[in-house]
């Protein structure tokens, strides 16, 4: 519906996304969206990253555990090089203006759109009846979120990129209900190697926390012993690798692999062939797993450490509110005026 539509120049670059803190960070979270998070933060646009605690709960979460799991998702956001004065780091539910414009967007959106919705099919399952109404309307809120910042780059993984495309639409169509140029037409940031990081069981299924194997991912909390030991035993092929990438069309396990060697080592596949094509995987499942190892186990430390310091890390959450919430008032207020509101 949104194809060829540019975005909007008028606004100033900004970078908003979000991580649900649903439970365990896994490295498709990392590679797909933490580690380049920081390394947008460190090309100097200003950048907004939010723990979307309501998202979670569109699902069951036990409050004790939630609490936990938003603590532990910014600990890995700081881990990962986001970092909290240069980047804004906050937790949705405390700045209300993201339900506030959801409610707006609930208004805008139609059914048929949500109905659409891949995730919303794969979550609510066969029994769509007995789904929350919360996830049904999950990518509406989505949309506030990036929108109520006037954001106008989401980096995210692959996975996100029709959730993506309705904020584009629900734009749209709040600026020409109202005959207005208000919200930027959103440009989605799917780049890199590991945009859809797959998992090591099946390599047509994305890496998740939700999979039921622990074998199918690698937490970013895995030790070392346990990311070699999952490597050693990921699914493969019986070939050896190839010397570029058109070698690996058929062969999703052996891409998977190679893709995650890439993004870790910040390599393109090409460069990463010409030095390990022709090897077999008994001789590059090492290597991967040493890189891995190499590269995680500083993070998963630096998380552990922050963790013992709680009241700092909602410290960090109460001050990336305060300055979200001077960016998002604005445009809230403008938004119910806009509406007909009287404010
Ligand atoms: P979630 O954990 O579903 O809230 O996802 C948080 C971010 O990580 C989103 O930007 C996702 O697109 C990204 N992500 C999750 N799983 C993967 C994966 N297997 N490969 C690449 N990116 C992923
Ligand atoms: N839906 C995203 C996911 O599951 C999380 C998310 C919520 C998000 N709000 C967002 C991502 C805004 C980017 C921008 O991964």
């Amino acid at each position: 519906m949104t194809e060829g539509v540019q975005t909007s120049p008028a606004f100033t670059p900004r970078v908003f996304s979000g991580i649900q803190p649903s439970g365990g960070l896994t490295l498709g979270n990392y590679l797909g969206a933490l580690k380049r998070f920081a390394d947008s933060q460190n090309k100097g646009v200003e950048s907004i990253f939010c723990m979307v605690d309501m998202h979670a709960i569109t699902v069951w979460q036990d409050p004790d555990a939630l609490r936990r799991q938003t603590r532990e998702l910014t600990a890995g956001f700081i881990a990962s090089g986001v970092d909290p004065e240069k980047s804004i780091l906050f937790n949705q539910s405390q700045v209300s203006a993201h339900a506030e414009l959801a409610w707006i967007f609930n208004c805008v959106a139609r059914m048929g759109w949500m109905q659409r919705m891949t995730q919303w099919k794969d979550k609510a399952g066969k029994n769509q009846q007995n789904a929350s109404l919360g996830l049904f309307a999950y990518p509406a809120l989505m949309a506030a979120d990036i929108l109520v910042y006037h954001a106008t780059e989401v980096p995210v993984g692959e996975d996100q990129k029709q959730h993506l495309e309705l904020t584009r639409d629900i734009a749209i169509k709040f600026n020409n209900d109202f005959g207005v140029d208000f919200f930027p037409i959103t440009e989605p940031k799917i780049e890199g190697a590991a945009t859809r990081v797959m998992s090591l069981r099946d390599g047509s299924k994305k890496m998740s926390k939700s999979d039921p194997s622990d074998m199918s991912r690698i937490n970013m909390t895995d030790d070392a012993d346990t990311i070699a030991n999952k490597i050693r035993k990921a699914r493969t092929d019986p070939d050896a690798l190839p010397s570029e990438a058109k070698g690996l069309e058929d062969r999703p396990e052996a891409r998977n692999l190679v893709n995650i060697y890439a993004a870790l080592s910040d390599m393109t596949v090409d460069q990463v062939l010409t030095d390990v094509g022709g090897k077999q995987f008994s001789e590059f499942k090492p290597m991967l797993s040493d890189l891995a190892v190499e590269k995680l186990s500083p993070i998963s430390m630096e998380m552990a450490r922050l963790m013992e310091h709680p009241d700092e890390i909602d410290a960090i959450l109460r001050r990336g509110a305060e300055r979200a919430r001077a960016i998002a008032n604005p445009i809230i207020e403008r938004t119910f005026e806009i509406v007909g509101m009287i404010r």
